[in-house]
């Protein structure tokens, strides 16, 4: 089976003395992790190095950066290297989330670099896509999503797609309380999956984990996850709360 992943993302959110108390506490909490699943703690970048510590030796728990750049070293000024996160014993990142591509200005082809520069450094690239509001009603998120993926990881070969895992998160669903109905949430999994195919072949393609992302709860985690092409979620708000983030992780399919 693919691996299944509970991923937090805490965003620009809680003091250091704040996220080290929420991983002490989810910590502390009874969870039933197994060896094919994962939970990654996407964290920012100045408490990297204090969850590292705090999760080192911790079965089946993992940091992630929020992002990192396409260049190696240099005159970056503010910018995070993959070196710096191999340095920290760090080897996941979340690339291309809606924030990032809205707020930042990052397009697919600058994610691609992103992502290119990862996989030379062994470290995994959470690659986040989905479509806006406009795009779901008027029926296109299929194609919307389908160029994200081409312009970013298409240029890869299969070896090269298989330490990829992808999140897809529809804009509208993040961080407002509407969760896709774990049908649409299958449906463009699949849909993900059939594209891949297309491109890589049945076997690679089943071999990759798609993460679910928006609004997702400890109360609708399991009903998400249970999807046969949901492998996961990407996790916001709820991320932040150590209850919330330890059932959607026992939520995760066995
Ligand atoms: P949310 O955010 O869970 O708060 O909707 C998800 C995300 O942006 O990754």
């Amino acid at each position: 089976m693919r691996k299944q992943i509970a991923a937090a993302n805490w965003k620009m959110n809680l003091t250091l003395q704040q996220g080290e108390q929420l991983l002490e506490d989810i910590i502390s909490l009874p969870h039933q992790l197994n060896e094919n699943q994962e939970a990654v703690f996407a964290v920012p970048a100045p408490y990297l190095m204090m969850a590292q510590q705090k999760l080192r030796g911790k079965e089946y728990l993992s940091v992630a950066a929020q992002n990192c750049y396409s260049k190696k070293s240099g005159a970056y000024t503010g910018e995070i290297s993959v070196d710096m996160l191999s340095s920290i014993g760090v080897y996941y990142v979340v690339l291309g989330h809606s924030e990032r591509r809205e707020y930042f200005n990052e397009s697919n082809s600058f994610l691609a670099d992103k992502i290119n520069i990862c996989l030379l450094n062994n470290i995994t690239p959470i690659f986040c896509c989905g479509e806006p509001l406009e795009i779901r009603e008027a029926g296109t998120q299929n194609e919307y999503v389908a160029k994200q993926l081409q312009e970013s990881l298409y240029h890869l070969n299969a070896d090269q797609l298989l330490k990829i895992v992808i999140a897809y998160e529809p804009i509208w669903a993040i961080g407002t309380g509407k969760t896709a109905s774990s049908a649409q949430a299958q449906e463009m999994h699949a849909a993900i999956r059939k594209q891949l195919e297309s491109k890589y072949g049945k076997e690679t393609a089943e071999c990759i984990s798609i993460l679910y992302g928006g609004s997702v709860k400890g109360s609708n985690a399991a009903e998400i996850f249970v999807q046969p092409d949901v492998d996961g979620g990407l996790v916001g708000g709820a991320s932040l709360v150590a209850e919330e983030f330890v059932a959607i992780m026992n939520a995760l399919k066995k």
